[in-house]
């Protein structure tokens, strides 16, 4: 099933704009994060997704790759990644970068070639019609601002033309197949791009949108995931302990037939996990079901996820994840104590979970002005809350020169704070990670399966290898009753849950884990 450490592994996301800014620039910058190291260890993640760094015109915050072999600028250097790739490597901690392979900048120089009139080696790099006047069949494109005639097809943002990975049923001139030398040496390319990181030192890659490289590909994407089992192959020969994670949020076809290691469970409008959390565009109210007395139940998202759960087991891993920087914050609806509750269950399931850079304490989703594409996402974005101090430990530039704006609230929860109150959710979260790693049934591999989801009078029970655990987000007692306890012990709890003569009490808002 791929690297071994992914068996154990704890994920930190960070997006470097806003972690730690070394030089007083205002922005974040990798000796920043190479600077919190320790603190990420000591909260009990062993591995980092480190959002696009590299140059960019950031359009969309990066994820608009100008040079894929070069830091950008204002994070330093590619020494410096280098040495973030080691000093976290001391720390028993994996790196992985963030690789979007379906487009790139319309400033790469890649694209500046394909866009000249004469034909040239780039001129199959993007997906171009051979005129400009008649569209794309319905995709997005934009035609009227090169010298080169026709249209170009776009992948996102208006900055994001899509490389040409061809198209599964070539039905126009302009239509690469999937096997012409253009798609294949975009591959090519890429492939290039993720050896010149993996021998660096770097862990693997999230892919973005890692679903979107071949067109008209079918409703399976049998010849997107064909492309992927190729990429895996050079991977399990060449860097088999390095990981990939797929933004896909499908695993039958990420985990299962393209070959990734994770993928995502990410927040899409009604699925399983937007239900656990983020319910509340649903009309008639939020029903999250880590809210309190929400009136959310749990079926919603065993509905969702166990047919998931079940057919990718074997494949790969599904990962739950905290937040991440395209999605409100969820301290946006929870308070800590439901937060804790969240948490804990993220924490205690199947796959490989990932914390979004502050989200161990509550950072909130601020009401902020967009920023490099942000619009709405931006809310999520600002600086990590380290202290009290000017600048909140985040930076020492002056507040207007500060990459977004910090959270001005009197009471914005921070790193220091949290550190000296055993009851903060910083300090929950670490106990949380600390018993995940402590007991090999709450990690990756362990089987899943559901004890009691009518919860009635009874909390939700479920099984992890031979630990049972039980979670009662509401707010009154609930009990469960049954022989399975027997000989149980409470390993960890939250709230004050108790276990006496084979029957669990769970009072409101509370979680137990049973050994
Ligand atoms: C998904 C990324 O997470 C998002 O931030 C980005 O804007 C799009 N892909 C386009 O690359």
């Amino acid at each position: 099933m791929g690297p071994k450490w992914l068996k154990d592994a704890v994920f930190y996301e960070i997006y470097p704009q806003s972690f730690q800014d070394s030089n007083g620039d205002g922005i974040g910058d990798l000796q920043g994060i190479i600077r919190r190291l320790d603190y990420v260890a000591e909260l009990g993640c062993n591995a980092l997704w480190v959002n696009p760094c590299f140059d960019s015109p950031f359009m969309d915050a990066g994820y608009d790759v100008r040079d894929y072999k070069l830091v950008a600028p204002r994070y330093g250097t590619n020494d410096d990644l280098v040495r973030l790739f080691d000093e976290a490597h001391a720390r028993g901690i994996h790196v992985l970068l963030d690789l979007v392979p379906g487009h790139t900048s319309d400033q790469h120089p890649w694209f500046k070639e394909s866009a000249k009139a004469d034909p040239n080696e780039y001129s199959g790099r993007y997906i171009w019609t051979d005129d400009a006047f008649w569209g794309m069949e319905g995709r997005p494109y934009i035609a009227g601002m090169t010298e080169r005639a026709g249209a170009y097809m776009l992948n996102f943002f208006a900055s994001q033309p899509a490389l040409n990975y061809g198209w599964l049923d070539p039905h126009k001139p302009w239509m690469s197949a999937i096997d012409a030398p253009e798609a294949l040496a975009t591959r090519e390319a890429i492939k290039d791009v993720m050896r010149f990181w993996l021998d660096l030192g770097c862990d693997g890659f999230r892919v973005d949108m890692a679903d979107s490289l071949v067109k008209n590909d079918d409703g399976c994407k049998s010849a997107t995931c064909a492309i992927w089992r190729d990429i895996r192959t050079m991977m399990d020969a060449d860097y088999p302990d390095a990981a990939l994670v797929s933004e896909w949020s499908n695993p039958a076809q990420a985990l299962c037939q393209a070959g990734f290691h994770a993928d995502f469970y990410l927040d899409h409008h009604f699925n399983g996990y937007n239900t656990l959390l983020r319910d509340y565009e649903t009309e008639g109210g939020d029903h999250s079901y880590f809210l309190k007395d929400s009136g959310g139940s749990i079926r919603r998202f065993l509905a969702d996820y166990l047919p998931k759960y079940e057919q990718s087991r074997e494949y790969g891993y599904i990962s739950l994840i905290t937040c991440n920087h395209d999605t409100p914050r969820p301290a946006r609806t929870l308070s800590a104590a439901e937060l804790k509750l969240a948490y804990a269950f993220i924490l205690t399931m199947p796959g490989v979970p990932f914390i979004y850079y502050g989200d161990e304490i509550g950072m909130r989703y601020l009401d902020v002005r967009t920023k490099e594409g942000g619009y709405q996402r931006t809310g999520s974005r600002t600086p990590m809350q380290w202290s009290r101090d000017e600048g909140m430990g985040f930076s020492t530039a002056p507040a207007q020169q500060l990459y977004l704006p910090l959270d001005a609230s009197d009471d914005a929860p921070c790193v220091e704070d949290q550190l000296r109150d055993a009851d903060s959710l910083l300090s929950e979260i670490r106990r949380l990670t600390a018993l995940r790693h402590a007991h090999e049934d709450l990690q990756a591999d362990a089987p899943f399966s559901v004890i009691n989801d009518d919860e009635d009078a009874a909390p939700f029970v479920y099984r992890r290898g031979k630990m049972i655990l039980a979670v009662n987000p509401s707010s009154r007692e609930k009990r469960f009753e049954d022989g399975l306890l027997a000989g149980k012990r409470l390993a960890y709890r939250i709230g004050e849950a108790s276990l006496a003569d084979g029957c669990l009490k769970m009072p409101g808002q509370s979680f137990a884990v049973l050994a």
